[in-house]
């Protein structure tokens, strides 16, 4: 008999962002000339930098003549674009990471999903509440969760964040646990945790043999200075954490797809015994016998953010991005919303004080504008929308009149 895998059965809904599609294109086909303004998914709108443009170009010319073709690359990635990323991301910030810690992949998401393979499935989980839906259903796939009652999976740890803990969670509400997810600058709260709150994480897996998975997608959206872009700001967090990378946000990437997974030497899980085993070696096993790497294309032009002209460029593309939920969010707070995020993210969590999906079809319907639903992240997520200020200057100044003139 063919048995499909039952823990797909458990998993209650489409992927979020597959419902919230649904529906707009079911509001598109009943109004097929209202222009519908997205602030749902996380997708970039600008394009490439013009310095990732030009490297790109160039990898093209290499890949047309025999002396300079590329096929297969190295499966961690190539040296130029893990050296560039040591250097720029951990070495100048006094971060010790070696580039041969660095996996390069085609993005943060399928790191993210695919990092639960190295663990037995009897690890206690630990997730934030609301969450990237990504860290929970890979876990559901696995078996590692019992049925889904009242939102939440039996089996996996829930730590509410809200406004209460500034959406950031205690570890002690983890205790117990040997795997917790942390994503900071937070998706989808926009919220960002101090350099103190994730010490004390590091702190606390080092004490309790538990592994930190580390999302630090949105990274490069933070301005706030002493605000940590990666968990290896903290004393130990070597010892106790892997992290993911992403630039998908950070230069445009969302189609181009590259980032990468850094698994420090020495971090180690444990056998049945107890004894130690070494995550960087079954890491390296699972991607290369999984993955063939991403393009020689995408990492050339991933390779040229890390240039001057490339680090400005993006920097500017993230700087208006920011500017957008600027200006979301002040027209939100002067309508009387509680707005948490922006800033340090591309996202607003906005307090909708009501049900999340009402206010998501009411903003669809009478707006033409497109959020996410807070509790499509989880339980937490009820009373709450996020905002995307991934758009056009034009298309957010028009969905803030249009948000202005229906709330
Ligand atoms: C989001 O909107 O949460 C993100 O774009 C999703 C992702 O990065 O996979």
């Amino acid at each position: 008999m063919l048995h499909v895998n039952e823990n797909y059965s458990k998993i209650q809904a489409s992927y979020l962002f597959t419902e919230i599609a649904h529906r707009v294109a079911d509001h598109h086909a009943a109004h097929p000339d209202a222009k519908i303004i997205r602030l749902g998914i996380g997708d970039v709108t600008e394009p490439l930098a013009p310095a990732v443009v030009a490297a790109m170009h160039r990898a093209v010319d290499d890949e047309a003549a025999r002396e300079t073709f590329h096929g297969y690359g190295p499966e961690q990635g190539y040296a130029f674009l893990r050296e560039a990323a040591a250097k720029a991301d951990f070495a100048d910030r006094g971060i010790d990471i070696a580039a041969d810690e660095i996996f390069v992949s085609d993005g943060a998401k399928c790191d993210c999903g695919n990092i639960q393979e190295l663990f037995g499935n009897d690890v206690r989980i630990a997730v934030g509440d609301p969450v990237y839906p990504v860290y929970v259903d890979t876990n559901v796939m696995a078996g590692r969760t019992g049925a889904n009652a009242g939102g939440r999976y039996e089996g996996l740890r829930y730590l509410t964040c809200d406004a209460s803990n500034g959406f950031v969670p205690s570890p002690k509400a983890a205790e117990g646990c040997d795997v917790v997810y942390l994503c900071y600058p937070n998706n989808p709260t926009g919220a960002v945790a101090t350099k103190e709150q994730l010490q004390e994480w590091v702190d606390w897996a080092n004490g309790s043999k538990a592994l930190i998975l580390f999302d630090a997608a949105y990274e490069a959206f933070i301005r706030t200075p002493g605000v940590p872009h990666s968990i290896y700001e903290c004393e130990g967090a070597r010892k106790c954490a892997i992290e993911f990378r992403s630039y998908s946000k950070t230069a445009g990437f969302t189609g181009v797809r590259c980032g990468y997974t850094v698994v420090p030497r020495g971090l180690v899980a444990y056998a049945a015994d107890g004894s130690p085993v070494e995550l960087r070696p079954l890491w390296t096993r699972r991607q290369t016998t999984k993955f063939n790497g991403a393009s020689y294309l995408s990492q050339r032009g991933a390779e040229a953010i890390y240039t001057p002209e490339g680090r400005a460029q993006t920097k500017a593309a993230i700087d208006f991005y920011l500017e957008n939920g600027r200006l979301m969010k002040e027209a939100l707070a002067a309508l009387g919303y509680t707005v948490t995020g922006g800033g340090d993210s591309p996202y607003l969590w906005v307090d909708v004080k009501g049900d999340s999906w009402e206010f998501f079809d009411r903003l669809l319907k009478e707006a033409n504008v497109v959020t996410t639903p807070g509790a499509g992240f989880g339980r937490a997520g009820e009373g709450y929308i996020r905002i995307s200020s991934f758009n056009s200057r034009e298309n957010v100044l028009e969905a803030v009149k249009r948000m202005k003139g229906i709330l």
